[in-house]
């Protein structure tokens, strides 16, 4: 544990989820927030799983960074003399968390640079934390430009689910990250997060990052999210994304399904706003999504308060699936597609390994 909290925090509002810092992984503790602001000091591959497993680093772009780190730690670790213990951390990397697409993909991008050694992984790492970074300033303004287009140039009511700011991509954000330029641009009237059981990253993590900057808000319990939705003035509804299939049906955080059937009921606009490398265009549809069960222990009770009898068995997806007719708009770095309009999910012209896409040719795919 580092007792310098300030190494990712610095003195401005935009915090850093996750860093390289002085030969090690540090990363902000999610499960310590709201109380306590805790920076983990890592350097070991199995400590750093753990910490994506238990979502002490959460939310797909920074568990993406943070599995580029585990590559740059495991070839210290393991090369060249145990190739084999090698394989099994990339393993273990991989495997943390099923759903969120950017693990999987950043591994296999930091990975692909091991025979340059260390310093070329590491690089690597390097590369996508920045590219993450700066595709959240780009959505930010692309997605706060949409709601400019949609519900005119005034302040908006915007509500989200979980937590999709700094904490959840490294710095910024992909929704909360849209708000926070409307908040910047005068145009947020308020932000309107539902708490998002059982893990409570609505409540601990958004509400935080909202704090920090001074923006206005008000928590939700979830299940009031689609009855405000029918009752109040809404503008939109702002969601991150763990995955995107090819058809543009889209894996988040469970309670959107609930948040998009109430917004289509309401016609309040309801927008994905997520990094390129949230789309997998190899996974044609949100049924073929490999959706993370997380147990009953979450369900039953936190942080060791009793909600329920002991032993009641609980199902416990962390996530869900948008039907792609229910989405008004998908907003990333590079574009906006308009669901609504018919516009489709086109595969993106991205150079060889831009933005984690390897499409073996250098060229478009
Ligand atoms: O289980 P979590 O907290 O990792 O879930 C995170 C989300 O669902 C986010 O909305 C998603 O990763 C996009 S984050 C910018």
């Amino acid at each position: 544990m580092s007792d310098n909290p300030a190494t990712l925090i610095g003195s401005s509002t935009e915090l850093r989820s996750i860093d390289w810092v002085d030969g090690a992984v540090e990363l902000i503790d999610q499960t310590a927030l709201p109380e306590e602001l805790v920076v983990l000091r890592i350097d070991d591959v199995a400590e750093l799983v753990d910490a994506i497993r238990r979502l002490a680093v959460r939310g797909a772009p920074s568990i993406g960074v943070a599995g580029a780190f585990g590559v740059a730690l495991a070839v210290r670790i393991y090369l060249p003399d145990e190739p084999g213990e090698f394989a099994q951390a990339m393993l273990s990397l991989r495997n943390a968390r099923p759903t969120a697409v950017n693990l999987g993909r950043a591994v296999d991008r930091a990975a692909s640079r091991v025979s340059a050694g260390f310093g070329a992984v590491l690089a690597e790492a390097f590369r996508i934390r920045d590219e993450e970074i700066a595709a959240c300033w780009a959505m930010g303004k692309r997605g706060a430009d949409l709601l400019e287009e949609l519900s005119g140039a005034r302040p908006q009511r915007l509500m989200t689910i979980c937590n999709t700011g700094g904490l959840a991509a490294v710095e910024r954000g992909t929704a909360l990250g849209v708000i926070a330029t409307m908040f910047e641009r005068g145009q947020l009237e308020e932000a309107l997060p539902v708490e998002t059981r059982p893990l409570l990253q609505g409540s601990r993590l958004t509400t935080w990052e909202l704090s920090r900057k001074g923006a206005p808000f008000r928590l939700l319990v979830d299940s009031a999210g689609p009855f405000l939705l029918a009752r109040q003035s809404i503008d939109a509804v702002l969601i991150g994304a763990d995955r995107v299939a090819a058809n543009g049906d889209t894996a988040n955080k469970v309670g959107s399904y609930a948040l998009a059937l109430g917004a289509d009921r309401a016609s309040v606009p309801f927008i994905v706003v997520a990094l390129e490398s949230s789309i997998d265009l190899d996974t044609p549809t949100g049924d073929d999504i490999e959706i993370e069960d997380r147990g009953a222990a979450e369900v039953v009770g936190f942080r060791g308060l009793a909600f329920a009898p002991p032993g009641t068995p609980a199902l416990n997806p962390a996530f869900d699936v948008t039907p792609v007719d229910l989405i008004t708009a998908l907003v990333t770095e590079r574009r906006v597609v308009r669901f609504d309009q018919g516009e489709a999910l086109t595969p993106w012209p991205l150079k060889n390994g831009e933005n984690g896409i390897d499409n073996g040719n250098g060229g478009g795919i």
